[in-house]
């Protein structure tokens, strides 16, 4: 891999152990992508931050790399912790995990990473179209690549890191044009309606396609879906499939032209009514509601509220809302959180229901609006989920 003078300096060791390291780490990884050479990158965001995903390795692994005296070198965000943090929830688990999950929290941010914990971190600092990327969580990656027209790969969480620490990454699989070129088809026939069908639409797409999915759409543009449902379906994709990226008629930068480059080896078409007489068949109700998988912005807290308000949730024993801290905050300084809070709502602030052992809360089943939470919860937690919208 061709190195600049500068990368080969970090390689070295002549700037310390920690950059060293990452850089070695992304060379290794480059060539194993058949990378050419390094790209700088503008934001890094780094995943595998609950205590539950990375268990005592993966803090080992933080504890060393902080010793070595590891630092970011650009705006690097992280992804939400467990529910172990939330104040909310805290009290529900033992001192271990507690304690585990702050120390995790602690090395990250000794090593300069933002107080960010949230999965949307485009609310936090938004790329500019073109921009380069080392971003982990895969419904943050399929924002960035389809709505923003950023470049990122579906990085690991420590690749990611290494890539923040180095502020680079390997040019190789999305950041080149030719692995953008769309190879699947997908024409969408009828009004996408609620976050919950965009859901079940993002899976069956993610399911379908043999390469990045050119979508166009009839009957509904996506700029007429409701709040927050372009966001549910790319995080729906990325559950059923490894895809970096959708292009979305209409909405990806420069999706004329990625039309007119594709090269498809696969046409499918998607019946929206097929999906709403899915939704129906499904049986069950939970106990706990759960929203915010990916983390809800201030628009949807604001919906959500007046909803809760008009007791659309009304028969659940409880309503989790799962949030970065910025948004938590300024829903604090309209009186929203306030509102629901005194509606019995609770707060997951910067941390993910998914990636935390629910039963551990001694929940047995939820209901939740997000196709991502819906189609992990049950295999990670061993508690039942069932898709309800709103
Ligand atoms: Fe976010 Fe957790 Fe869902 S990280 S996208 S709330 S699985």
């Amino acid at each position: 891999m061709h190195l600049t003078r500068e990368e080969e300096r970090f390689l070295n060791g002549e700037h310390g152990e920690a950059l060293r390291l990452a850089m070695e780490v992304l060379v290794r990884v480059g060539e194993a992508m058949g990378a050419e050479s390094m790209v700088p990158i503008s934001h890094a965001h780094v995943s595998g931050v609950s205590y539950f995903s990375i268990g005592d390795y993966g803090v080992e692994l933080l504890e060393e790399l902080a010793l070595k005296g590891a630092k970011v070198r650009v705006f690097t965000t992280a992804n939400p912790s467990s529910m172990a943090l939330a104040p909310d929830f805290m009290d529900r688990f033992g001192a271990r995990y507690v304690e585990k999950q702050h120390r995790i929290i602690e090395l990250l941010l000794s090593m300069g990473v933002h107080e960010s914990f949230t999965c949307i971190p485009y609310i936090l600092r938004t790329p500019r179209q073109g921009e380069h990327l080392a971003w982990a969580e895969s419904s943050a990656v399929l924002y960035a690549n389809s709505v923003l027209g950023a470049y990122t790969n579906r990085e690991g969480g420590v690749v990611a890191l290494m890539a923040g620490i180095a502020g680079r990454t390997y040019m190789a699989g999305v950041h080149l044009r030719e692995f953008r070129v769309p190879r699947t088809l997908v024409r969408v026939a009828g009004s996408v309606k609620s976050r919950v069908i965009a859901g079940l639409l993002g899976l069956r797409i993610g399911a379908m396609s043999s390469g990045i999915p050119f979508v166009e759409f009839r009957g509904v543009s996506p700029a007429d879906m409701p709040i927050g449902a372009v966001k549910q379906m790319l995080a729906a994709v990325g559950t059923a499939s490894d895809l970096p990226m959708v292009v979305l008629e209409g909405v990806t930068p420069g999706y004329r032209e990625y039309r007119r480059c594709a090269d498809f080896v696969d046409r499918h078409t998607i019946r929206v009514e097929e999906l709403v007489s899915e939704l129906g068949r499904e049986e069950g109700r939970g106990d706990v509601y759960i929203t915010g998988c990916p983390h809800l912005d201030l628009e949807e807290l604001k919906e959500l509220a007046e909803l809760v308000v008009r007791g659309v949730f009304d028969g659940y024993k409880e309503i989790w809302v799962a949030l970065s801290p910025k948004v938590y905050r300024l829903g604090e300084e309209l009186g929203i959180v306030q509102k629901l809070r005194e509606l019995g709502v609770r707060f997951a602030v910067g941390a993910c229901p998914v990636v935390t052992k629910l039963r551990l809360l001694g929940v047995e089943a939820v209901a939740t609006d997000s196709a991502k939470a819906y189609s992990y919860i049950p295999k990670i937690s061993g508690v039942t989920a069932v898709l309800r919208g709103w």
